[in-house]
């Protein structure tokens, strides 16, 4: 093997040493040195001073290169994707340890007909996968499995072997031999990710990494693989529930922002095709504190329900919990009640869920979380078949959502009968005639519009 030139630099402040420090002498950091290569002694320049080997181009003489792309058997992938898995991307999928994501892998490279997946296991043994395997029911892909943590030796048996795609479970557990860190480290973390990144590059070969998330969301320990590889999807759920959400965080082929809904069932994972059936339950009675949101992340909108408690604190401070949801933005959202409308929100302690343990992003389900709060607040029951879209200013003013017409022809769709949004939308398609479309501009205007009356607040 040729020589591996190697330093370690401090993250914080970049300063240089050879060797690793606890703290570093230039910033006073502790634990910041990462090990990195410098070069591998077996390149040549790949430029010349005076003689470059690759030279700028305008952008109308660069030829097209189409994008191929493969089917995999899963629709609700393949739409996170932007349309199938692209030829040669690096692909990270990232998410809690035991949400899924090995039996998501495992079950594309089984299901895909026509792909050959070579699926690479630093965690299970052949035998472990085979079980699983066993669970999912055979398919028509041809999927090899490989038990082996060395990148090298990976790499060397993917090139024998040529397959479409190459899983790694998980990049955690790989290490390269250039590097003397151990697995899952920083350093090895990057090193490997950028072998294999130039492993799909020069073979055209699709490779998924697979990357556990830490408890505050990061991938990987520092968010370092998130600009070096082609997409991002998080895969993402409540444990104790069934329901479980791939997000692309981001992707070179596709918009962002597309969700996928799965199902966890005892042989695998199963496509939630219509996520608002799952996500609105039905009662026999009104019941006060649920509210109905018109939610849209990606191309696809979708209903969820969100259930606020509204009750008296018994403490000086309030407590607040969201579930699912921003616990700063629904503190925001009451500040905006208490300021705006004149509820005593500073004396009541709020507790927020969505339904199918779902987190949502989406700014458009304020008032839908208003409504919620409100409802609660008076212990009014919301009408049955009404929703709501729509964004909440600082100053009480209610925004159009993002799409909003796709929220609403989803709420036709699914036989609500009045939507409340902005009244500042200024999207002038075509509404689906089946659903009265309430208009609201300010937050305070929202009781009225969900009750029939407009709440005295007593003060
Ligand atoms: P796994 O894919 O191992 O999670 P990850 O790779 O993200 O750590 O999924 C583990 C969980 O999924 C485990 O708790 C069992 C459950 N599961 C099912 O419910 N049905 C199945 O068919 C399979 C394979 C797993
Ligand atoms: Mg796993």
């Amino acid at each position: 093997m040729a020589k591996v030139k190697k330093a370690y630099f401090c993250s914080a402040c970049g300063h240089e040493a050879a060797q690793w420090m606890g703290k570093c002498p230039a910033c006073g950091e502790w634990n910041t040195f990462a090990e990195e290569i410098l070069s591998r002694g077996d390149k040549k320049a790949s430029t010349q001073f005076g003689r470059p080997l690759s030279k700028p181009v305008p952008v109308r003489e660069i030829e097209d290169a189409p994008q191929r792309r493969v089917m995999l058997s899963s629709e609700e992938v393949n739409r996170v994707l932007g349309g199938g898995l692209v030829k040669g991307s690096l692909i990270l999928l990232g998410g809690e340890p035991g949400i899924g994501k090995s039996t998501l892998a495992l079950q594309l490279a089984l299901r895909s007909t026509g792909l050959t997946t070579l699926y690479v296991s630093g965690e299970e043994s052949p035998q472990q996968i085979k079980m699983r395997a066993g669970r999912l029911g055979e398919g028509d892909g041809e999927c090899l499995v490989f038990a082996e943590t060395m990148l090298e030796d990976i790499i060397a048996q993917a090139e024998e072997y040529h397959p479409d795609v190459v899983v790694i479970d998980s990049i955690q557990t790989i290490y390269s031999q250039a590097i003397d860190s151990s697995p899952g480290s920083v350093s090895q973390v990057r090193e490997c990710t950028s072998m294999l990144l130039k492993y799909a590059k020069t073979t055209g070969t699709s490779v998924i990494i697979i990357g556990h998330i830490t408890k505050d969301g990061a991938i990987a320990g520092p968010k370092i693989l998130e600009h070096i590889v082609d997409v991002v999807l998080q895969f993402e759920g409540d444990s104790n529930n069934v329901y479980r959400i791939l997000r692309g965080i981001k992707n070179r082929f596709g918009a962002t922002f597309e969700i996928g809904v799965f199902e966890m069932r005892g042989e695998g994972l199963a496509e939630v095709a219509n996520p608002s059936e799952i996500l609105l339950s039905h009662y026999d009675e009104p019941l006060s504190g649920i509210a109905v949101g018109a939610a849209a992340d990606g191309i696809r909108p979708y209903l969820i329900e969100v259930q606020a408690l509204v009750s008296n604190a018994a403490y000086g401070t309030p407590q607040r919990s969201a579930t699912g949801y921003d616990y700063r933005r629904l503190n925001m959202l009451l500040a905006v009640l208490e300021k705006r409308v004149g509820m005593k929100m500073f004396s009541k302690d709020v507790f927020l869920n969505f339904a199918g343990g779902f987190k949502v992003s989406d700014t458009g389900l304020d008032l839908a979380v208003v409504a919620a709060v409100i409802s609660s607040y008076f212990d009014r029951p919301v009408a049955g078949g009404v929703c709501c879209a729509g964004e909440i200013g600082l100053s009480g003013e209610i925004r159009p959502a993002p799409r909003t017409i796709q929220r609403i022809s989803e709420a036709a769709r699914l036989g609500f009968k009045k939507i409340i949004v902005s009244g500042y939308l200024k999207d002038a398609s075509p509404l689906p005639g089946n659903i009265e479309v309430i208009h609201v501009t300010r937050i305070d205007q929202l009781s009225r519009a969900l009750f029939g009356v407009a709440e005295e607040i007593d003060n």
